[in-house]
């Protein structure tokens, strides 16, 4: 009787088994448990009220798997993190990250995934627009057929979406469409925000995402070395609930960018190309100003051509504080103190630009080699400076 108490609390390890890392004192080996089959990543930005309802909908739709969330938090300021941390402290399965100083869908799902050890990940939004009871068939068909992705689909038959308003029915069917330029998979709804991948499929994808804006699925797609097996399962997309949603021209820049990263963004960075063409935009200007400040105000060569410098400086900065840097972009005081430094930097970069083409022009080189090489010197310059003095990262 004695003895059997006696086991009871202190067992004997059990002989034949090799740790690999010494057990300590506070988490004895009995209360390690293996990874989870299944990670759930959810991003959250303002969703303080959904975090609940969405746990306790994954604990009755996951029953009998080995599951895992992990809730990615961009420092909401709704006090989403606290709820997180709550539920993480109540339920081992569940995780947060909370990232401070940093924003965007695709890489906080990119950042869930890694900080997972489990096979099979899923990434699902946490305002419970997506059906979460399509996730143990999803698993299932990931285990049973050769497949690397399932997707949930709104546009596969028996899919759908509850009340959207036209308009923005119309804004998914155009971007859908886009996404056939980067996309060589034929899948309906490659836009979706609800999947679940192979881990494999996603290491192997992972260092060539771009990592920018809403759509990770289709970024995977684009980017994974190989085509990825995939199948899509329909399900309705429901209304929201609590919370409001994130989609504003902020996302739908985000969007272009990425089709633009994919599409050119080996041969030139996508940011460079578009402040070379606000450049092009601003000769334009400059010579339009130029010409209506000679010859219908009347001004001298040199009072025309002043204004017109400062004209199309303004109006570079301005086209590049909305297109090239929409994800900066700065306003009020900001943008004052950003058109400064601006005309400062590319001042320099005007006198580089006429101090390296009167060099090479000096040398015998054709006038227009001289001027391209000391335009493009001029640009390379203006962008590099101006993307860390102006448009900073990270505030
Ligand atoms: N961490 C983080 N950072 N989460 C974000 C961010 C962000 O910058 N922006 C949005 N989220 C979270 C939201 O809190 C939500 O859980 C989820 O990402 C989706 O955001 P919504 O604003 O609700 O997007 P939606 O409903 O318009 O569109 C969603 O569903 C579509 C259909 O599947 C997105 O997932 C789309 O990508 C998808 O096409
Ligand atoms: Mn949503």
């Amino acid at each position: 009787m004695r003895a059997s108490v006696q086991t009871q609390i202190e067992p004997e390890p059990p002989r034949g088994i090799r740790l690999d890392l010494p057990a300590s004192p506070a988490a004895p080996a009995s209360s390690r448990r293996a990874a989870a089959e299944l990670c759930v990543v959810i991003p959250t930005l303002n969703e303080r009220d959904n975090i609940g309802p969405m746990i306790e909908r994954l604990d009755a739709a996951l029953a009998g798997i080995e599951w895992e969330a992990i809730f990615v938090d961009d420092d909401s300021d709704d006090g989403t993190a606290e709820r997180i941390r709550a539920a993480a402290a109540a339920d081992r399965r569940i995780r947060g990250i909370q990232r401070i100083g940093r924003r965007g869908l695709s890489s906080a799902c990119i950042e869930g995934a890694l900080a997972s050890a489990a096979p099979f990940i899923a990434v699902i939004d946490a305002d419970l627009q997506h059906d979460e009871t399509l996730l143990p068939t999803m698993l299932a068909a990931l285990k049973a057929e050769p497949l690397d992705v399932v997707v949930g689909s709104r546009y596969a038959a028996g899919g759908g979406i509850e009340a959207w308003s036209g308009g923005r029915a119309e804004v998914s069917r155009v971007a859908t469409r886009l996404s056939r330029l980067v996309l060589k998979a034929d899948i309906a709804d490659p836009m979706s925000g609800f999947f679940m991948i192979r881990r494999d499929a996603f290491d192997g994808a992972v260092r060539r995402l771009s990592a920018v804006g809403f759509k990770i699925l289709l970024d995977l797609f684009a980017s994974s070395p190989r085509p990825l097996r995939f199948k899509e399962l329909p399900y309705r997309f429901r209304p929201r609930a609590h919370g409001t949603s994130k989609l504003d021209t902020l996302v739908a820049w985000e969007y272009l960018m990425l089709i633009a990263d994919k599409l050119i963004g080996h041969i030139v960075p996508v940011r460079f190309a578009l402040f070379a063409a606000v450049g092009g935009v601003g000769l334009l200007v400059h010579l339009a100003t130029l010409w209506s400040g000679l010859r219908l105000a009347g001004l001298d060569f040199t009072a025309a051509q002043a204004v017109a410098t400062v004209v199309a400086m303004i109006g570079n900065f301005a086209l590049n504080n909305v297109f090239t840097y929409r994800d900066r972009r700065l306003r009020g005081l900001a943008f004052l103190r950003g058109l400064l430094t601006f005309s400062a930097v590319c001042g320099l970069g005007a006198i580089a630009n006429v101090g390296v083409a009167s060099v090479l022009f000096g040398n015998r080189r054709a006038w227009w080699v001289a001027g391209i090489a000391g335009a493009v010197v001029g640009s390379v310059w203006n962008y590099a400076v101006t993307s860390v003095v102006t448009w900073q990262k990270g505030r």
